[in-house]
């Protein structure tokens, strides 16, 4: 047999070293961080219906746990995630017609509009390949950080289809018009420094420095008061679509709403500034501790 056709008959053939299902993702909770990771390295992660599934699990079962502050993205071995399964994904649920397509769409897409506005503030800690499919949970991520030798491409054009599921709105929400344009018709991958120019990311970092940053990263985050970092997230994505004035009017209504939440937190905060001159909010966020 070729080797063109040896790699295509293992390619139809059943995939006998799947992974069970809930063996898809995997998570460690770690001094208020829920290290969440896609675990399908062999196949570089890209995502199948199953690991959508159990993504979903996974974010239902850390979003209100008392012990999970900050929830951070990241893949197991080379990739961050190569975008949706071709084989799993694509072509075995088109052979399910219909509604196996929506199906598929729906699980994948739920679980990243759940992150998008997720309780916890969430990092993706994007280690090296992020594909196609993969600009979706990137988006949905509040911050990213990446490797300077990850790899970010929207690969669709080079298969022949658009960079749907998502992945042009991403483009074109988190890049100029030029760089999106060129990004989607190109095929061509950038690297992590290139991203962070671009817009994909906050920061590059090298490797073996990224885990590092992200940990300082979640840790600021986990000193501000966690109604206020909800309520400025939400906000941050919701405000980008309104006029000047709804923005204001809608700011408003979003501050009174996580008032009932947090009543003695902003209190606090004042008093902590003001009265007992503890802190600078300049400079810090004021001690939840002693509210
Ligand atoms: N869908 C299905 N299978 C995928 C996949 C994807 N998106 N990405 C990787 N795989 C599989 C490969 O088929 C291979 O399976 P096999 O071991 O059964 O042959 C395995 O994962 C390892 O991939 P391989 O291509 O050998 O790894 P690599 O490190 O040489 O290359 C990539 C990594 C990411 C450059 C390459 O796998 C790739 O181009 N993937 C597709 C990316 C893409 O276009 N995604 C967009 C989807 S929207």
């Amino acid at each position: 047999m070729t080797s063109k056709a040896a790699r295509a008959a293992k390619a139809s053939a059943p995939d006998s070293s799947d992974r069970a299902e809930a063996d898809t993702v995997a998570f460690d909770v770690i001094d208020g961080i829920a290290w969440v990771r896609f675990n399908r390295p062999e196949k570089r992660n890209c995502m199948s219906p199953k690991l959508n599934r159990q993504m979903m699990r996974v974010l239902d079962e850390l979003e209100f746990r008392e012990d999970v502050l900050v929830l951070v993205l990241s893949g197991e071995g080379t990739s961050w995630s190569a975008g949706m399964d071709l084989k799993e994904y694509f072509r075995e649920t088109e052979a399910e017609g219909l509604p196996g397509v929506r199906r598929a769409q729906r699980e994948s897409y739920g679980w990243w509009r759940r992150l998008r506005w997720y309780q916890k503030p969430t990092i993706a800690m994007v280690n090296g390949w992020c594909f196609g499919g993969g600009y979706g949970p990137l988006f949905a991520c509040d911050l990213a950080f990446a490797a300077e030798e990850a790899q970010f491409g929207l690969s669709e054009i080079n298969w022949g289809i658009l960079p749907g599921g998502g992945a042009t709105k991403v483009a074109r929400e988190l890049m100029p018009f030029r760089k999106a344009m060129y990004h989607a018709l190109m095929g061509e991958n950038i690297d992590g420094k290139t991203a962070a120019e671009w817009g994909l990311v906050n920061e590059a970092l090298p490797g073996d420095q990224l885990k590092a940053r992200v940990e300082q990263v979640a840790k600021v985050l986990m000193e501000k008061n966690p109604v206020a970092l909800k309520a400025a997230k939400d906000a941050i994505r919701r405000v980008g679509e309104m006029t000047y004035d709804n923005a204001e009017d809608y700011l408003v209504r979003a501050q009174e709403a996580a008032n009932s939440f947090d009543n003695h937190g902003r209190k606090e905060g004042i008093k902590q500034f003001i009265d007992e001159k503890s802190y600078k909010p300049g400079l810090g966020a004021y001690d939840k501790k002693s509210s």
